[in-house]
């Protein structure tokens, strides 16, 4: 079993699929990927590529500032999220992690290398309120997905802000990964982007490869209060000049904000609909962001081999540590829902 989602090319290898038929007739629930992709336009002058990057894509940098209200000092550009995880971890080598669970993989295998204890505090998924850890102090970090994977819940501002305060009160580090925040909106209200500038220990992860669907350009953005992005290890050009031109054109495209909002309030239904009288189907988790999270009466793993050998790649959450079968599906587009729906009715169980 694959710990992540997002196989796609080796899904198409497996099934012996050209990876133009893949593109075609593949489709990945398993990564969630905002399947209105921005037009990118790749006629680019190939002289640009010649020389080193600008250390950190200022046109793009800016461009991010505004989206999210902040001073440029606050944000560090970086290849991709999961590699800042690592860097992060491999740089604060905090004597004691703590993981709010289940969330994205990457946090535990980055504990595991670089952090000697971790201790997941497991949420409770059918209640907005967290229980705060005991016994922190100044080497201890705290981790928060929000909205959560793999259950899309969100935790309210005053939970966060409580939890900040008592991270706060203990001056331990708080690292929030809100990198599928812009699918419920980009709006401060909804994030603790506005307390960056109080607190030097809050890291805030903010992915744009989900939003702009586009995994395969590797950026990312940290967040930070402007003393500790000084401090942040970083090798010199982190960001490749094409990823950089590419995710610029994503954040200038025009409506795509209002396009993205209205294609996830709808399809979001669609998909939920769709599902309604599966056989399979115990529960689906209540979700704001762009995947939903669900409760099978069948192991996740015979399913999700299943599926893999009709095209459809889902989710199993086997190792997100449920002691009942669960996957996650991406919202996609009705005739994706559509096709899955169909597999799953038609499933020999
Ligand atoms: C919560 C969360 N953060 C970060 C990432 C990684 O994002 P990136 O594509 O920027 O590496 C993922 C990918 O699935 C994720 O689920």
């Amino acid at each position: 079993m694959t710990a992540h989602g997002g196989q796609f090319f080796s899904a198409a290898q497996q099934l012996g699929w050209s990876t133009e038929h893949a593109l075609d007739q593949l489709l990945d629930f398993s990564a969630s990927l905002n399947p209105l992709q921005p037009d990118f336009d790749l006629n680019i002058n190939p002289a640009l590529l010649m020389h080193y990057p600008p250390e950190q894509a200022n046109p793009l940098q800016q461009l991010l500032a505004e989206k999210l209200q902040l001073h440029t000092e606050q944000i560090r550009l970086t290849n991709g999220i999961s590699a800042a995880i690592f860097d992060f971890f491999n740089w604060l080598r905090p004597k004691q992690t703590l993981l709010y669970s289940p969330l994205y993989g990457e946090y535990a295998r980055a504990a595991k290398l670089f952090s000697p204890h971790t201790q997941l505090i497991r949420r409770d998924l059918d209640t907005n309120s967290l229980v705060f850890p005991s016994q922190l102090n100044a080497d201890s970090l705290v981790v928060l997905v929000n909205p959560a994977t793999p259950d899309g819940r969100r935790y309210p501002r005053t939970q966060l802000i409580a939890l900040l305060q008592h991270c706060q009160a203990h001056q331990s580090w708080l690292c929030i990964d809100e990198s599928f925040l812009p699918f419920i909106g980009w709006q401060t209200e909804h994030s603790l982007r506005d307390q960056l500038a109080h607190y030097p220990k809050l890291i805030i992860f903010q992915s744009l490869t989900k939003y702009y669907g586009c995994a395969g350009i590797r950026i990312g953005a940290i967040l930070a209060h402007p003393t500790q992005l000084e401090n942040w290890p970083q090798a010199t050009w982190p960001i490749a000049t094409l990823d950089s031109l590419l995710m610029t054109q994503a954040l200038q495209q025009a409506n795509f904000d209002a396009r993205t909002q209205a294609w996830l309030k709808q399809d979001k239904q669609d998909l939920i609909t769709q599902l309604s009288d599966c056989r399979l189907i115990e529960k689906i988790y209540p979700s704001e962001a762009n995947f939903i999270l669900l409760k099978l009466h069948t192991p996740a793993q015979p399913l999700a081999e299943y599926l893999a050998r009709q095209g459809l790649l889902i989710r199993a959450c086997d190792n997100f540590g449920f002691n009942q079968p669960h996957i996650r599906l991406a919202v996609k587009t009705p005739a994706a829902h559509q096709r899955l729906a169909t597999a799953l009715d038609n499933y020999p169980c």
